[in-house]
């Protein structure tokens, strides 16, 4: 299957990395091409627009940083919503509010192509090894469609509702994990004049309930 990968970012690259290892056609485009070099390298072809990756691909796989760069990346000059997107397949990975989401899936589904959202938890080492955890939102027919790929990326796949609903579980995950990360630093700061190596302090308190268990 020709699959691209728009947006090769640390998580980008090594989903990218992860369909090359597949066995699939693989394309992708960055906003800065350097970033595709090493994916290049390995066997994926660059292409020099998102409207180009859209066209050259039956599926394209998006995974942006923010809300900014989704509206700059669908909605751009040589943008997704250019490309002929008819019979496409897109899947966006991206962390952005569910509006966003909404609003681009409803442009895509406009032009007759699929639109899933699935942001993932899990960094780059369980996307390169097809471990992600997949919040996915959208129609139950273009999920189906989606779900060949996503099996390939992802341990688990979680279809939490329509448009939006993936984003709204994903931020839900990330509240708790912003407000712990903020405590840890606060609650290092507490230890600071014990002048303690900072691995062993981790390690004392990776051994208690001061830290999220699995
Ligand atoms: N890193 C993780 O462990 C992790 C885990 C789960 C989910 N996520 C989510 O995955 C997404 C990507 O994260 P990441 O860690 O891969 O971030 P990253 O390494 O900073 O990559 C961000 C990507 O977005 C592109 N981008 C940013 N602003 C843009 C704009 N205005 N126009 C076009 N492209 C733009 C970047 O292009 P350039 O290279 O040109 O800047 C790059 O391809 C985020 O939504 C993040 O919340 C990350």
């Amino acid at each position: 299957m020709k699959i691209g990968v728009c947006g090769t970012g640390r998580m980008g690259a090594a989903i990218a990395q992860r369909l090359i290892d597949m066995g699939h056609d693989a394309s992708v485009w960055n906003r800065n091409s350097a970033k595709t070099r090493p994916l290049v390298d390995a066997g994926a072809k660059a292409l020099e627009s998102p409207a180009s990756l859209v066209e050259s691909c039956d599926a394209v796989v998006v995974m942006l940083l923010n809300d900014a760069a989704s509206e700059a990346v669908y909605r751009g000059p040589d943008g997704i919503l250019k490309g002929k997107l008819a019979g496409k397949l897109v899947i966006d990975m991206s962390t952005v509010r569910p509006d966003t989401m909404q609003n681009v899936g409803a442009l895509v589904t406009q032009h007759s192509a699929a639109f899933v959202e699935s942001p993932v938890g899990g960094s780059t080492g369980p996307a390169g090894e097809g471990k992600l955890f997949a919040l996915v939102g959208g129609d139950k027919a273009d999920v189906g469609r989606a779900m060949p790929i996503l099996e390939q990326l992802c341990r688990r796949i979680e279809h939490v509702g329509g448009l939006g609903a993936g984003s709204a579980v994903k931020l839900a995950i990330n509240l708790p994990l912003l407000v712990y990360w903020q405590a840890l630093g606060e609650s290092l700061t507490i230890c600071k004049p014990l002048n303690l190596p900072a691995d062993r302090l981790i390690d004392i308190m990776s051994d208690t309930a001061g830290t999220p268990r699995r």
